[in-house]
C-alpha cells in the first residue's frame, strides 16, 4: 500500500502565490510517490466568523484550485472537511487528550488572538482538530509551510500520547516543507509572512491576479538598501523574498540565480520575477476559469471525495471509540 499524505487549506479567502509554492505545488510533485488526501478545511475556517456566501464560494474555488493546480482526482482523494463527520467527532475527543497549556502555547493562535476583540473558543482548540484531520488517515507526511511547523508537532505528541494512553492507534506524521516557497514574505513588509488576512491588498500577489497586477505588484515590493542581488535574509529580507519567489517559480538552484542576476539592478530582478510568476500562473490560471464554469463536475468530484474519505475515517474512529471505552 501506498504511504499516506494529508494536507488542506481553509476556504477564508484568496488563495495567494504563498498558498501555491508553499502547500498545493509541493502536493502535486509528491502525488507521484503518495496517496493524497487534501481536504478544504471550512470547519477551521469558521474559527474566526465568515460571511456564509463567501465561505460557500471560498470552499468551491479552492477545490478548483486544487484540480487546476494538478491533483488528480483518480489517484488523491479531494474533499470537504464538514462532509465527513468523524473530523469533528475525533476533533472532541483529542481535546480530551491535549493539555491546555500546550493550547495555550501555540504561535499561531498566540497571533491570530492578539489582534481581536473576541476571541472565539474553537481558534484556541483548533489545533486538535488539525491533528484529527491529520491522524483519522494514518497519514505518513504533512507537506504544508513552514508556519504549521508547531500543529504538526504538537499532532505527534497528541498521537503519542493517546497511543501509550489507551492503545496503539494512530500513525506518527511526519512534517514536510518545500526546499524553496516554504515561507513566502508579504510584499510590502518582508518581515510578516504573505497572508489571506493582511488588509492590504499589495503585500500578496492572488492566484488569479492578471499580469499587470504582478508586474504592477512586484515593481512596488519593498526592497533593500545597496544594489547587490544577494540571498540573504537578515540583511536582504525584500530582494531575498524576490529570489525565493524566482527560485519555486523556475525551480532553479540559488546558486545559479544569483549568477544570473550578478551586476543587474533591482528593476531587472523585479521584471523577471514578475515575468516568471506570470509564466508559472497562466496555465493554472486557464484550468481555473474552466473548472469554475464546470458546477457540477466539481460537485460530482467533492461527494465521491467525501465517500472515500468516510471510509477511512470511520475505520480509524472506531478503533479510538474502542479504545477509549466509549460503549
Ligand atoms: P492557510 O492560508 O493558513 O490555510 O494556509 C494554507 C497552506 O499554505 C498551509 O500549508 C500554509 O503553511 C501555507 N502557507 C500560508 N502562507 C504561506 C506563506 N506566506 N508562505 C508559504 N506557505 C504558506
Ligand atoms: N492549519 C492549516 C493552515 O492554516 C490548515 C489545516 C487544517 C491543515 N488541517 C490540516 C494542514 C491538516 C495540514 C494538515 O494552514
Amino acid at each position: 500500500m501506498a504511504k499516506r499524505m494529508f494536507s488542506g487549506i481553509q476556504p477564508s479567502g484568496n488563495l495567494h502565490i504563498g498558498n501555491y509554492f508553499g502547500a498545493i505545488r509541493p502536493w502535486v510533485a509528491l502525488q507521484e510517490q503518495y496517496e493524497g488526501i487534501f481536504c478544504i478545511v471550512n470547519l477551521h475556517a469558521i474559527t474566526v466568523v465568515q460571511p456564509p456566501e463567501d465561505l460557500r464560494n471560498w470552499t468551491r474555488e479552492l477545490a478548483a484550485w486544487y484540480l487546476a493546480s494538478g491533483i488528480d482526482p483518480q489517484r488523491s482523494i479531494i474533499f470537504v472537511q464538514s462532509h465527513v463527520p468523524p473530523h469533528a467527532e475525533l476533533g472532541w475527543i483529542l481535546q480530551c487528550v491535549a493539555h491546555f497549556g500546550e493550547l495555550a502555547r501555540m504561535t499561531q493562535f498566540k497571533s491570530k488572538a492578539e489582534d481581536r476583540e473576541v476571541v472565539l473558543a474553537g481558534l484556541f482548540t483548533y489545533p486538535t482538530l488539525m491533528a484529527a484531520d491529520i491522524l483519522l488517515y494514518q497519514t505518513e507526511l504533512v507537506p504544508v509551510g513552514e508556519d504549521q511547523r508547531q500543529h504538526v508537532e504538537l499532532t505527534r505528541d497528541l498521537a503519542d500520547r493517546f497511543n501509550h494512553q489507551y492503545a496503539p492507534v494512530f500513525t506518527l506524521p511526519q512534517l514536510y516543507t518545500p526546499p524553496e516557497g516554504a515561507r513566502i514574505m508579504a510584499l510590502d513588509d518582508p518581515h510578516k509572512k504573505m497572508s489571506k488576512s493582511s488588509p492590504s491588498d499589495a503585500s500578496r500577489i492572488h492566484l488569479l491576479d492578471s499580469p499587470e497586477q504582478i508586474v504592477e505588484k512586484i515593481a512596488h515590493a519593498v526592497t533593500d538598501s545597496g544594489r547587490e542581488i544577494r540571498f540573504d535574509r537578515e540583511t536582504k529580507p525584500g530582494v531575498s523574498n524576490l529570489l525565493e519567489i524566482y527560485a519555486a517559480a523556475t525551480g532553479k538552484e540559488m546558486a545559479e540565480i544569483e549568477a544570473h542576476f550578478a551586476g543587474q539592478g533591482y528593476g531587472t530582478l523585479k521584471r523577471e520575477v514578475a515575468d516568471a510568476l506570470i509564466a508559472e500562473l497562466a496555465p493554472v490560471q486557464d484550468r481555473f476559469r474552466q473548472l469554475m464554469r464546470e458546477n457540477d463536475l466539481l460537485d460530482h468530484l467533492l461527494a465521491e471525495g467525501a465517500q472515500k474519505a468516510q471510509a477511512i475515517a470511520a475505520e480509524t474512529l472506531r478503533r479510538v471509540k474502542d479504545a477509549i471505552g466509549l460503549l
